[in-house]
């Protein structure tokens, strides 16, 4: 239904969504309104969305195969190029096979609906990515949530559910920067009979010293973690996604998942980007170390300056504001000073937790990080 009063009551509660448009990109400095700012809201954590050989490597492939795929993959819409970058994501995650997907929201949404049975359950922690949380509604199964990382509150309600089910979590939490306490979610699957689904959208290129994301990070096996999610509008810089496990997993997929079937495939040239991108991660780890410094020398800049931050060690780091409104006028604010932070607010994030979503990069400069959180501590702490 069309109801601008109901628009109305979002921009007075400081609700209101809309977007700002981006004119011209030059690494981390981006041109809004004919003016440059520093970006500090995207996850192109690594810097290789502008990277010339994933450029170069895209223009090639339409060139010779054209711009779209013209049909899905079960038709005739899954070229060479899908089939070397599944080839490619299984022997980087350390699994027998991987399966592209047009975006992670589809991924997630198919993937879970093609894993949880009717009146089956699928559990997912509260603070999930809102494609995973609306896997979960959307599946037909019986949907619950835990705490975010309580591991005895997920404990209770898989075990009384008495048999299997879907246990689902983000890897790094897209809004918080926290990992998720993935050996425990692993024992508590494995006792329980249950699978788990990790989706690593934010640690996929970043964490571990091979950028093998969370998976990497806490030396899980195929076994503790047999879904595994990742998407390649990140720290890949494309546009994309894939799921990777076992031969019956991804066989499975192909069957049932209603987001690969009923879908044109992955333009070619995206996939011939990431390719390139992938094995770029791998061969260039400066980018990954160069990143983990920033992060570094962000937190105690931003500790010396006196602001507090949520518990993060990743690329997403939040600044809690609470207050909508306050969140807005803090944000607009440090925009007309020339810096462009993701404000975040529910439903995004629990009502009364809305905040600055501060996202770093291999190409932010330390004194663009200091410069932007003196701003910050001149409007939070002096006002
Ligand atoms: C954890 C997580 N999963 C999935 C997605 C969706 O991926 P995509 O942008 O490819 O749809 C996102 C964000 O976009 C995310 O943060």
């Amino acid at each position: 239904m069309l109801d601008s009063e109901y628009l109305e009551t979002l921009k007075q509660d400081g609700l209101y969504r809309s977007h700002k448009q981006i004119s011209e990109v030059d690494g981390v400095r981006v041109k809004v309104d004919g003016r440059w700012l520093i970006n500090f809201c995207s996850n192109d954590y690594l810097g290789m969305a502008t990277h010339p050989e994933v450029i170069n490597a895209a223009q090639q492939s339409a060139q010779t195969m054209g711009v779209g795929s013209g049909s899905a993959h079960l038709i005739c819409g899954h070229r060479s190029a899908h089939h070397l970058l599944e080839k490619e994501l299984a022997d980087f995650t350390g699994r027998p096979r991987a399966l592209l997907f047009s975006t992670g929201y589809m991924a997630n949404l198919g993937v879970i609906a093609a894993l949880s049975g009717r009146g089956g359950l699928v559990l997912e922690d509260r603070l999930n990515h809102a494609s995973l949380l609306d896997g979960g509604l959307l599946s037909g199964a019986r949907f619950k949530r835990y705490q975010h990382a309580d591991i005895a509150d997920a404990e209770v309600k898989l075990t009384a559910a008495s048999g299997g089910g879907l246990l689902v979590t983000d890897g790094v939490f897209s809004m918080d920067g926290d990992l998720a306490p993935l050996p425990k979610l692993a024992d508590l699957a494995q006792k329980n009979n249950a699978l788990l689904m990790v989706d690593d959208a934010h640690g996929l290129g970043v964490i571990g010293d091979q950028g093998g994301g969370v998976i990497e990070h806490f030396g899980l096996t195929v076994e503790d973690a047999p879904v595994l999610v990742g998407t390649f509008g990140k720290a890949l810089g494309t546009f994309g996604a894939f799921v990777a496990g076992s031969e019956t997993l991804i066989e499975t997929l192909i069957q049932k998942a209603r987001t690969y079937i009923y879908t044109t495939a992955l333009p070619p040239a995206i996939a011939e980007a990431t390719r390139t991108s992938l094995t770029l991660i791998q061969q260039e780890s400066w980018r990954r170390l160069k990143l983990h410094e920033n992060i570094g020398f962000f937190k105690q800049t931003a500790n010396r300056l006196g602001l507090s931050l949520m518990p993060s060690d990743t690329a997403i780091q939040p600044l809690l504001i609470g207050d909508n409104k306050q969140l807005m006028d803090v944000n607009e604010a440090v925009f007309g000073q020339g810096f462009w932070l993701g404000a975040i607010r529910p439903p995004t994030v629990p009502q009364g937790k809305a905040r600055l979503r501060i996202t770093l990069s291999t190409h932010h400069q330390q004194q663009q990080i200091t410069a932007m959180l003196e701003a910050l501590a001149k409007l939070l702490l002096i006002g």
